[in-house]
């Protein structure tokens, strides 16, 4: 039988041991916070917001939020972002992606203070996951190296493979877990012979955002499968890159979709928007 990773009840254990540190944090005087724009009413992203949102009030994160019409200018969000590097009482500054059009993204992102960039996608913590420096990690991939720590999954040594190469995903995926010591191999959409490259994997991401993808053709018996997809079929229910079914009976450990890594990226912003707070503390 395999183990399945159970997201959820990891991200609840990781957002109570947040608490009593905010909570800890609080009777010294120290308040975190987190500012959150969103750009338009795109209604995914109006959910993923409620949810963050959600999650501060839990562990007690002060949320700032700024809910800003789809006509913002590119220079109005700058100025605002500006406003907020300045701010002291703010720790973390998140701008909910995508952003309308007329906005370029890669400016936006480069606008926010790197030591407040608790999403990590600032070149400069991109740069500093890569050489090794403290920084700020994206949180889906943060959260996939705390299910497996978590699981009791050993990364060392392990054949890796991560299959998507987006910035947000794939790319610091490959990074974290060449940092655990596995030895990590990234496909794409031009890679050859993608089943038996996923055939040797010890620890597979799936990340290639196409539904129930992956069946059993393409794991190895007792392999870790990580899957990142999430999609909704023709019945409205929510599946993932892999087809669960199909696979779970091969492999050693897996996680659902839901309840297996979605979870995990809200718990890690909330983590990094605690660390913030006190690196700016320890300045
Ligand atoms: N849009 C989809 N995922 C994310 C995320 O992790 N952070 C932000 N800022 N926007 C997103």
């Amino acid at each position: 039988m395999a183990q399945i990773i159970d997201g959820k009840k990891i991200s609840q254990d990781i957002k109570d041991e947040l608490k009593e540190k905010v909570t800890a944090l609080k009777d010294t005087g120290t308040e975190v916070a987190l500012a959150v724009i969103q750009v338009g009413n795109d209604p995914a992203s109006s959910v993923y917001v409620r949810n963050k949102k959600k999650a501060c009030e839990y562990i007690g994160i002060r949320s700032l939020s700024y809910e800003l019409p789809e006509e913002t200018t590119e220079d109005a969000l700058i100025e605002l972002i500006e406003k907020l590097n300045k701010n002291e009482t703010v720790n973390g500054i998140l701008v909910q992606l995508p952003v309308p059009k007329h906005i370029d993204p890669d400016k936006i992102i480069r606008t926010i203070s790197p030591e407040k960039d608790v999403d990590g996608f600032h070149p400069q913590n991109v740069g500093k996951l890569v050489i090794g420096e403290e920084g700020f990690v994206s949180c889906t991939p943060a959260g996939i190296i705390q299910l497996l720590k978590r699981s009791g999954i050993s990364i060392d040594g392990k054949d890796c493979v991560v299959v998507g190469r987006s910035n947000i995903v794939g790319k610091p995926m490959a990074m974290l877990l060449l940092r655990e010591n596995g030895t990590v191999t990234i496909c794409h959409s031009h890679t050859k012979n993608l089943k038996e490259v996923c055939q040797r994997a010890d620890i597979l991401v799936a990340a290639i955002g196409k539904p129930k993808f992956f069946d059993e053709s393409y794991v190895k018996d007792g392999a870790v499968v990580i899957d990142v997809g999430i999609h909704r079929n023709a019945e409205n229910k929510l599946c993932g890159d892999v087809d669960y079914d199909k696979v779970a009976d091969k492999v050693s450990a897996i996680t659902p979709v839901p309840g297996g890594v979605g979870p995990m990226t809200i718990a890690m912003l909330m983590n990094n928007c605690v660390e913030a707070a006190l690196r700016m503390n320890n300045r």
